[in-house]
């Protein structure tokens, strides 16, 4: 169409009527955007139209102009009523779409207990079982609990062989307990007998952290003086518990326990404990066997001290050995819990993260 042919009267309604039908029909604001640079552009009919003004005939141009005006304006705003009404049907799209149910509870983790503390009750539920009670001992401890009580010589190197942390001032007497033993002393000092009793507790040592250290961590003490006790007793207690924490696999027998010689100042005779390995029961050890990653192939697995409680710490206590004989075994529970689950690291025990927990702690 040339210049003039669409300044013709006709032409600009049919423009008109095609921008308002193509606005009409838009569907979004999207395509109501290409309708307008179609319609209303520069290279729109109206926009040619306008431009065709130039080279009209003076006479005619003011009447032109008049009628490309009055196309251009009802071309304009038929676009901005269909903008107008596209913009609210958005705005309560949107509204409905990202309304916020405020009614709705924020997602809550539930607690989980720590896994130490899950082991330790554990182990405890396993003697109050058998009719044990439960004994505690204080953190911060005198020095005669923790050792003179339990036959460590003023001197004695395992003072020093226990990385004690002192309490200031100096001389002050007291220590963070290195071990739960001196819950032993406790025990026989504040109860009636028999005594039967498992000690679970913090206990620290002046250890750098690291991956198989810690400066806190955890055992469990037990505890027997009665009359007419044996190491038949210890080792019967001690297989008890190992079947109680690791099962038996497979063949229907129990893991078991075995003592070995060792030396503690509070037992007589003392011993070094393993647990059978629960893993390969103590296959990896035998020739031709796979190898174990849970004990190293060695087929049993450290677990703790025991022994027959030295008379010397009987009478310490007020007890007569002549009458009453006892034994006492302890452990760490970390340990425990690490080759329980296959940790490699102390320090995921006492780190506090939240994945730690509730990877392991889901008990609540
Ligand atoms: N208290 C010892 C330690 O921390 C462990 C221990 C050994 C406890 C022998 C006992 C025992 O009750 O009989 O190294």
């Amino acid at each position: 169409m040339s210049g003039p042919d669409l300044l013709a009267p006709e032409a600009l309604e049919r423009a008109r009527d095609e921008a308002l039908a193509a606005f009409t029909a838009a569907p979004t604001l999207e395509s109501l955007a290409a309708a307008r640079t179609a319609h209303i552009g520069d290279r729109s009919a109206v926009a040619r139209a306008r431009k065709a003004i130039g080279s009209l005939p003076g006479t005619e141009k003011a009447d032109a102009g008049k009628r490309v005006n009055v196309a251009a304006s009802a071309v304009q705003e038929a676009f901005e009523q269909r903008k107008r009404a596209l913009e609210q049907e958005r705005d309560q799209r949107v509204l409905l779409e990202e309304a916020v149910d405020v009614t709705v509870l924020p997602p809550r983790r539930r607690g989980a207990r720590h896994p130490l503390t899950t082991l330790s009750e554990r182990v405890a539920d396993v003697f109050v079982a058998m009719g044990w009670e439960v004994a505690e001992g204080p953190e911060v401890e005198h020095e005669w609990f923790n050792f003179d009580a339990l036959n460590f010589g003023g001197d004695h190197p395992a003072r020093e062989m226990q990385d004690t942390l002192f309490v200031e001032p100096a001389g002050s007497g007291l220590v963070l307990r290195t071990h739960t033993s001196p819950v032993q002393v406790r025990s026989m000092l504040d109860r009636e007998l028999p005594i039967y009793v498992i000690c679970p507790g913090r206990v620290y040592r002046a250890d750098a952290l690291d991956a198989t250290h810690s400066p806190v961590f955890a055992q469990v003490e037990g505890l027997v003086v009665d009359e007419g006790i044996t190491m038949a007793h210890l080792r019967g207690t001690l297989d008890h518990l190992a079947v109680a924490l690791f099962g038996s696999v497979g063949d229907g027998k129990g893991i078991r326990t075995r003592i070995r010689p060792n030396y503690f100042p509070f037992t007589e005779p003392s011993a070094e404990m393993d647990l059978q390995c629960f893993a390969c029961r103590g296959a990896s050890a035998q020739p031709g066997g796979e190898p174990c990653r849970v004990c190293s192939s060695e087929g049993w697995i450290e677990w703790g001290g025991c022994g027959m409680v030295n008379p010397t710490v009987l009478v310490a206590c007020g007890i007569d050995p002549e009458r009453y004989s006892g034994f006492a075994f302890g452990m760490g529970l970390d340990r425990t819990l690490m080759f329980r689950h296959d940790l490699h690291d102390i320090r995921d025990i006492y780190e506090g993260d939240l994945r730690f927990t509730s990877a392991l702690g889901s008990e609540v």
